[in-house]
């Protein structure tokens, strides 16, 4: 059996589309239908309570369009929100975490020192300190909010070399970055400014993200499931936003075709 419904994905805005093009790569049969909530941008800064009702509400209109799928393409969105609503519905919902094991695997779990960029939502809540404490006790791992690199993104502004840079440089310059082993990016607005962390950063350092295992755990559960769509079909993105605006419309193109 296949199945030619389509996947929906959501973030707080822009951010998840970088995961929509790992989908791409890895299923690109599949419909996929991306919704970004520019207009209650961030979420990084809200409180769990309200961020659980914005993702609810976005859950609610994918399964009235009879999703196969859900891709909650945010970090903050999935630590307030994925438990409830994997009680809520049938259908699987793949959600993201920060890459921390990846990361403490490239030292075979021990003596890495690592910092998770990600929102202070994320960071704060029980989710991320429970996966903290699995490997805290074996490696160095700083936590640095970045919210100034979500709203970078939303406002459109991610080629402004001089302005990403010195954002950049306000949250890192106080590591002593020649000894950090590696550097998880756990929110999907900081994945298009990998080569800006590339630059910041010495070539040994690793840059982490979650997206790919995401793409790759969601195409292995629809292939358990038999739910992939034929591989003759010519998958879609369709790319909608809370903020309607023609602006908004163009920038969220722009992110899928960088
Ligand atoms: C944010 O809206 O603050 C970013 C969401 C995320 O990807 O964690």
């Amino acid at each position: 059996m296949v199945s030619v419904a389509p996947i929906g994905v959501f973030d707080s805005g822009l951010g998840g589309i970088s995961v929509v093009r790992e989908m791409r790569l890895l299923m690109p049969s599949e419909r996929i239908i991306y919704f970004g909530d520019s207009a209650n941008a961030p979420y990084g800064t809200k409180t769990p309570q309200q961020v659980r009702e914005l993702s609810f509400r976005i859950v609610k209109r994918f399964a009235q369009e009879q999703v196969k799928a859900i891709v909650i393409a945010c970090n903050t969105a999935t630590s307030a929100a994925v438990n409830d609503l994997r009680k809520m519905y049938d259908f699987p919902i793949v959600s993201m975490e920060p890459a921390l094991k990846p990361a403490c695997d490239r030292g075979n779990g021990k003596g890495q020192r690592i910092i998770v960029a990600a929102t202070e939502l994320t960071l704060r809540e029980r989710k991320f300190s429970d996966l903290m404490r699995r490997f805290e006790d074996d490696n160095t791992i700083y936590r640095q909010p970045c919210p100034k690199l979500v709203e970078v993104v939303e406002r459109g502004l991610i080629d402004d070399y001089d302005l990403v840079m010195a954002t950049l440089h306000e949250y890192f310059d106080r590591y002593d970055l020649a000894s950090v082993d590696s550097v998880v990016l756990g929110c999907t607005h900081f994945v298009f400014y990998r080569d800006y962390f590339k630059e910041l950063l010495p070539q040994r350092t690793a840059i982490i993200d979650g997206n790919e295992g995401t793409a790759r755990h969601l195409r292995n559960l629809l292939g358990t499931r038999n739910e992939l769509a034929p591989s003759e079909t010519k998958g879609s993105v369709i790319l909608r936003n809370s903020d309607s605006s023609e602006r908004m419309r163009e920038l969220s193109q722009r992110m899928l075709d960088r």
